[in-house]
Formats: structure tokens, C-alpha cells, sequence
């Protein structure tokens, strides 16, 4: 078994940003409550028209473009998202056709919030098992199309945004995706859904009137099990890897409001400088959350060759996970 590594990562945002002020004339709310009970001041939100394959069309452009590969080399791609452009077709299948990605094949990963960090896991087995070389793990999701903007609970917190890993094996034995803890718990499950639009509740005028095609999300609720879950499951995976937080060079949790991060950050006993926190510039961009959060770390210097970096993500489901990894670029 050959570790998986990560060996280029790129990211894409919509132009568009809304800030916190655009958001005081379309509900009652204000930048002062955004900023202290999310931690968020601005997010980007795409034009009309604009889907999830557009947004991750551009990341995996820049992904093959800095590793100099040619769009037919990767094997597989791994697409999480919660919001595809289409029930079906797989936004994987219509990200494939726009890449020209001949021979490729791939698949669609809804796993909410932790879905980025499903899908790295479920693309490092295809490494690990000897069967690809190249497999892209894709996080994109355009959350401002499943929101509801007179909700303000919900429609200051969301941004949209896309970001691709590319995994390869790894050249050396103690570099790259060490290990990974993940769990669902599907009792969770009301707490943020999207209730109609499926099977159980399939569109119809009643659904669309009683705004059930968005968001729906019981944030207490949500936030206490965040805070305790990203702290089980980080202190977990550290124990069982005989590490501490000192070994950690940086903590990249996945982005949902600043207070989840720092409570958790402060239980583990991590000094700030070591945790990623990035809520601020994009707000909560469900599957894109990590991979803009590595790119940041790059850029600010965090994150080097040979880093250790533990990932932590909670969303909807509940979904909940874990992983370590021993950068490698
Ligand atoms: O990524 C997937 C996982 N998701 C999460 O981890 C999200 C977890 N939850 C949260 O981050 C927080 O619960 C929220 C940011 C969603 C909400 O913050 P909160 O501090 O839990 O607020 P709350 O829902 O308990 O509401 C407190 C008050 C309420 O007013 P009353 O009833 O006390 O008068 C809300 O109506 O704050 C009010 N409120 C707002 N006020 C101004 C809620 N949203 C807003 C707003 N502006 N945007």
C-alpha cells in the first residue's frame, strides 16, 4: 500500500462579494451581530446562471495547470458537493465533459460540510489500493441558490466557492494522508436539511411556497454538537497516532462560525497561531471550506513541506471527520 499525497491544490471564487452591510438592507440584521456571533465580514456569491461545475471547472483548471498535466491523466474525480447542478446528471460527469478529461471517471460525494473531507479519503484509498495515480478530489458548492435571503438566520452565514486536491502517491513513506477518523449520525439529521426536492417531498408548488427548497438549519442545535464533535473527534485521532496538539503545525477545521473554531481550538489547547481561520473573507462555503483554508495556510506560510496538518469537519447528516496529513509540497 502506497500513502496518498497531496500534490498541488487550487481555488476559485465568484468576483461577487457581499458584505456585511449588503446584508443590513435586505434583513434585520447588522454587521456588528454578523461579525460577533459568526465571525464573518464579507462572501462571495456568483451571478445568476453560474452553477457548481462552473465554479470547480475553474480550481481544477488551475490544478492541472500548475502541475502541467494534460486534463486526460487524471483517472478519477471525486465531486462533494450539496448543491450539483443538476439532481442528475453528476456534476462529476458535466466537470468532465468541460475539462475534456478522455478516459476519466467519477462520481458525485454528498456529505455535507465533512463532504471535501469524505471525498479526500474516498479519492486516497484509489491511490493507496495501486488502482490510479491521478484522482482529483473536488469541493464546490453554490450555497447562495439554496438560500433563502429573507432568512436572516441562515442567509448571512452561507458563501459560494470551489477548490480541488490533486492526490498522487506519495514518494516517501511518512508523507502524505496519514489517517482519517470519520462518523455519521443520522438522529442529526433535521437540524440542517433541505426538506423538499427529493424523493420524500418531490417539488411542487406547495413545497416551493413554503420555502422548502432552502436551508433550514437549527443553529443551536447545530453548534453545540460542532463544538463538541470537532473536539471528540480531533482529540481521537490524535490519541490514537500517540500525538499531541504540539505535534501539529496547523489546525484547519472546516468554516462555520468563528466561535466553533476558537471553542474547540481552546479545548484541544492550540495556540492560535497554529489554527486556520479564514470564516471572515468567505463565510461558510460548505465543501470548499478546507481546501480554501489549505490555500490560506500556504499563502500565509503556516503550512510548508514536511507540516503536519489536522483537518476537522461537522455538517449536515450529521456528518463528522477527521484526518491527518504530512504535507507534501
Ligand atoms: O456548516 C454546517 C454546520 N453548521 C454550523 O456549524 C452552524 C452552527 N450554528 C451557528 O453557527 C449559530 O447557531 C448561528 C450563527 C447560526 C446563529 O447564532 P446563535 O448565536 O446560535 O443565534 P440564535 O440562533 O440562538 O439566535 C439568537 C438571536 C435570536 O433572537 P431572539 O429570538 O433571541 O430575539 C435570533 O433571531 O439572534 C437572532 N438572530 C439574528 N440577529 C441579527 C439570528 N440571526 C440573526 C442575524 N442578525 N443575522
Amino acid at each position: 500500500m502506497r500513502r496518498a499525497s497531496i500534490t498541488e491544490i487550487a481555488c476559485y471564487t465568484p468576483p461577487r462579494v457581499l458584505t456585511n452591510a449588503d446584508f443590513e438592507k435586505i434583513v434585520d440584521t447588522s454587521d456588528a451581530w454578523i461579525r460577533e456571533r459568526t465571525g464573518i465580514v464579507e462572501r462571495h456569491v456568483v451571478d445568476p446562471g453560474t452553477a457548481t461545475s462552473d465554479l470547480a471547472y475553474e480550481a481544477c483548471k488551475k490544478v492541472l495547470e500548475q502541475r502541467g498535466l494534460r486534463p486526460s491523466e487524471i483517472e478519477a474525480m471525486i465531486v462533494a458537493t450539496v448543491t450539483p447542478d443538476t439532481l442528475f446528471p453528476a456534476t462529476a460527469c458535466l466537470l468532465q465533459d468541460k475539462l475534456g478529461m478522455k478516459g476519466t471517471w467519477g462520481f458525485d460525494l454528498s456529505a455535507g460540510c465533512s463532504g471535501f473531507l469524505y471525498a479526500l479519503i474516498t479519492g486516497a484509498q484509489f491511490i493507496a489500493s495501486g488502482v490510479h495515480k491521478k484522482v482529483l478530489v473536488v469541493g464546490s458548492d453554490v450555497m447562495s441558490s439554496i438560500i433563502d435571503y429573507a432568512d436572516r438566520k441562515t442567509c448571512v452565514i452561507f458563501g459560494d466557492g470551489a477548490g480541488a486536491f490533486l492526490l498522487e502517491p506519495s514518494d516517501s513513506g511518512d508523507v502524505g494522508i496519514l489517517d482519517f477518523l470519520h462518523e455519521i449520525d443520522g438522529s442529526g439529521g433535521p437540524f440542517l436539511q433541505m426538506p423538499a426536492g427529493g424523493s420524500r417531498m418531490p417539488p411542487s408548488l406547495e413545497t416551493v411556497q413554503k420555502k422548502l427548497h432552502y436551508v433550514h438549519q437549527d443553529g443551536p442545535q447545530v453548534f453545540k454538537y460542532a463544538v463538541r464533535k470537532m473536539f471528540e473527534i480531533s482529540k481521537a485521532i490524535l490519541d490514537r497516532n500517540s500525538l499531541t496538539v504540539a505535534d501539529i503545525d496547523v489546525f484547519i477545521p472546516h468554516q462555520a462560525n468563528r466561535r466553533i473554531i476558537e471553542a474547540t481550538a481552546e479545548r484541544l489547547g492550540l495556540c492560535c497561531d497554529k489554527v486556520l481561520i479564514n470564516i471572515d473573507r468567505y463565510g461558510n462555503t460548505t465543501a470548499a471550506t478546507l481546501p480554501l483554508a489549505t490555500a490560506d495556510a500556504i499563502r500565509q506560510g503556516k503550512l510548508k513541506k514536511g507540516g503536519l496538518v489536522l483537518y476537522v469537519a461537522v455538517g449536515a447528516g450529521y456528518t463528522a471527520g477527521a484526518a491527518l496529513v504530512r504535507w507534501a509540497f
